[in-house]
């Protein structure tokens, strides 16, 4: 894993999208899994403004949500799909049917996750990552086989109540459905993105503690072309040990 530090918020997603930039126009049918939320907000944005300005095209490219909230409703704006629509792929130049998202209304979950997992195909060129407080990747939470594929999992008592700042209602999302560990792991180039110093303890962990499934973000450690960037507050305490 491949530690990259930064001194400030900006210059983290300066970075971050420079290099994204770089792989569109390298590859431009680029295949990219993304997450919503508020870790990735701030290089959405500035993907977005690279795109109107005319720096960098999303239009060969192929975008998938990397997870979904369940026991919403349809138009919940707090919803992953929504989210990216709204922060990135209704922002740029994708094509709408290149913007892959899951359906926790299908009548049929297990056929959707399956017929997910074959749309992705031979797996993600880019695939880009938050961390948990918990070092849950998507909502593959602590425990979760290295082998999984699309499926739907139970969210843990944390990160219901980290969800709550998505939502404006007090309906918050017990499951979903999430991309496995197996295809995140499986990715041809990983970047794992944190900020701000509520993560600095699960990234001291996923850098230095246990490479064990109870934090899922330590299972990147041995991936081939994984990198972590992480701005000062995130990456606080990386100079002292980790949890033995
Ligand atoms: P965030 O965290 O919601 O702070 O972006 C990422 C995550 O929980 O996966």
């Amino acid at each position: 894993m491949n530690l990259l530090r930064f001194d400030s918020e900006s210059a983290w997603i300066h970075t971050i999208s420079s290099l994204w930039r770089d792989r569109l126009r390298t590859k431009p049918d680029l295949r990219i899994c993304l997450p919503s939320g508020a870790t990735p907000a701030g290089i959405y944005a500035e993907m977005a403004r690279s795109a109107r300005a005319g720096f960098v095209s999303f239009a060969s490219a192929s975008v998938f949500a990397l997870d979904e909230f369940g026991g919403l409703t349809p138009d919940d704006p707090g919803r992953t799909r929504h989210m990216l629509q709204h922060q990135l792929t209704g922002a740029v130049d994708l094509p709408p049917r290149a913007f892959h998202f899951l359906n926790p209304e299908d009548p049929d979950l297990a056929q959707h996750c399956l017929d997910y997992d074959a749309a992705i195909g031979d797996g993600f060129d880019l695939m880009l990552l938050g961390i948990g407080l918990n070092g849950h990747l998507g909502m593959n939470e602590p425990g979760s086989p290295v082998d999984s594929s699309t499926r739907r999992v139970e969210l843990n008592a944390q990160t219901i109540q980290s969800s709550v700042r998505y939502f404006a209602h007090h309906n918050l999302p017990l499951w979903g459905l999430t991309v496995g560990l197996k295809t995140i792991l499986a990715s041809k180039e990983v970047w794992l993105v944190a900020n701000g110093a509520a993560k600095a303890g699960i990234i001291q962990q996923t850098v230095r503690g246990e490479m064990s499934t109870s934090n899922p973000a330590s299972l990147l450690r041995p991936h081939p072309d994984c990198s972590l960037f992480v701005d000062a507050d995130a990456g606080a305490l990386l100079d002292s040990p980790g949890r033995p």
